[in-house]
């Protein structure tokens, strides 16, 4: 597997040109569309949501509750009682009213309920905001069965895997294997459950499981799972760009001067900026220094926005200057509402903006608790949160001291987005406890490198 993932790893350095990016994979039973996109979304450092799991867990619910598939009115009640939710990035866990089903559902029986309860429209239209709402404000790898015809017909990259039914029956079987080490399952038997399955999924009225115009059909019968993985990645490079080619001349200018001066004195290295995809997003960082928004800015691989204090603005050459690099005036006391609102509006504008929760510079160098408005942020805006570590600048220009000094070792270190499924909390209070202190461990955690 490592050969072409190792040909493909610097993808991640290459993000969207506009927003976030969606990628659809759709395909039948058993073509490996769940390994493949979660590939892809690891490669690519995107987030990742495997559909089918969705309607499996409502399958679980439907089962647990005692109902059959054919009882609509009791499928309609199990479905305002299904709480649904999804814990983990990489290898995530689901949950249906807090009991974890991530293993249950993998049974067969779970998929043939699920093909079943998935035939009707008011399952598909109540489960269809939850999908697009898991996709606001970030690049999402989906797969399922409607992805690029229905959920999202807008999705800048569509592929429809295909395979020969056997071959799809061999590889479910040596899944189940994996999964079920103590169980044995019979290639005919799963082969036969899967032409059933197509064929439900393909006859039913509401959202059938069909290729889109404009996917991009990918016959995987004789290719490995590899050259599958690498043969997708090639289809969504043409759509990505490299970050750091969005800079208008003005920034840019300036961007790679201040760089180029910091690591000429301060020996500047950025490390992790692979992290910071496109798109809206609050790049939350510890502050101990004058020095820090500079060097975070530089840092960053696109253009950030900041808000800077009213009194800087005073000068009027000045005030243009730093105009000109994003930053917004900020009155110092009693502006809150209007701080928010205005961080709020330049996210909505799909911005970067940097964010010091600490709310004023430390004292020591050490890092202080974070202060509420951040998860009001987050909440509000329904952003990804970038944490990041600037080491060094508080030994470089310290509180307290008049001017910097002129050698020093700064570096600039980014961690992976932390996403906050904001609208599926029913506990808003536990919420932003829960934004408070994983963003400050994130940030706490790159300060130990
Ligand atoms: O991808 P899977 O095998 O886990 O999906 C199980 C069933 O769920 C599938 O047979 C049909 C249904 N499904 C669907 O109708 N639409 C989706 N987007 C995903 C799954």
């Amino acid at each position: 597997m490592m050969s072409c993932l190792s040909r493909v790893a610097d993808l991640h350095k290459w993000i969207h040109v506009v927003g976030c990016m969606i990628v659809a994979i759709d395909g039948p039973a058993g073509t490996g569309k769940s390994s493949v996109a979660k590939e892809v979304a690891r490669s690519l450092r995107f987030a990742f949501f495997d559909t089918g799991a969705l309607y499996r867990s409502l399958a679980w619910w439907v089962e647990a509750q005692g109902i059959t598939w054919q009882d609509e009115s009791g499928v309609k009640e199990a479905l305002c009682s299904f709480h649904w939710e999804l814990r983990g990035e990489d290898s995530p866990s689901y949950f249906v009213n807090g009991t974890d089903v991530t293993l249950l559902i993998r049974k067969a029986p779970m998929a043939d309920l699920a093909s079943k309860i998935a035939a009707y429209g008011f399952v598909r239209d109540y489960l269809l905001s939850s999908q697009r709402h898991f996709a606001e404000g970030r690049n999402v790898v989906f797969e399922g069965r409607d992805i690029g015809t229905v959920v999202f017909p807008q999705a800048d990259v569509k592929i429809f895997l295909t395979a020969s039914p056997r071959v799809r029956a061999e590889r479910r079987q040596q899944d189940l294997s994996r999964q079920f080490p103590h169980q044995i399952f019979s290639v005919e038997e799963i082969l036969s459950q899967i032409e059933q399955r197509d064929g439900l999924d393909e006859r039913r009225a509401a959202c059938p499981l069909k290729r889109a115009p404009d996917a991009v059909e990918i016959d995987t019968t004789f290719l490995t799972f590899d050259e599958v993985v690498k043969t997708v990645l090639a289809k969504i490079r043409p759509h990505l760009v490299p970050s750091s080619s969005s800079k208008g001349w003005f920034y840019g200018t300036v961007y790679w001067t201040v760089r180029g001066f910091f690591r000429l004195f301060y020996g500047l290295k950025i490390e992790g900026d692979m992290y910071v995809h496109k798109g809206a997003g609050l790049i939350v960082a510890n502050h101990a220094s004058y020095l820090d928004p500079p060097v975070l800015s530089v840092s960053c691989p696109e253009e950030v926005h900041f808000l800077a204090r009213g009194s800087l603005f005073q000068n009027a050459l000045f005030g243009w200057f730093i105009r000109k690099l994003n930053a917004h005036p900020v009155e110092k006391t009693g502006q809150d509402v209007k701080v928010f609102r205005d961080i709020l509006k330049l996210l909505s504008m799909g911005h970067k903006v940097i964010l010091f929760p600490e709310g004023v510079r430390s004292l020591d160098g050490c890092l202080q608790p974070f202060q509420r408005g951040l998860a009001f942020i987050v909440m509000k805006a329904k952003v990804p949160i970038y944490p990041a570590y600037l080491q060094g600048t508080y030994q470089v220009w310290p509180r307290g001291q008049r001017w910097p000094k002129w050698k020093g070792k700064v570096t600039c270190r980014f961690g992976p987005p932390l996403y906050f499924d904001v609208w599926r909390a029913r506990d808003k209070r536990a919420l932003e406890e829960e934004i408070l202190s994983k963003t400050w461990q994130a940030v706490r955690n790159l300060e130990q490198g």
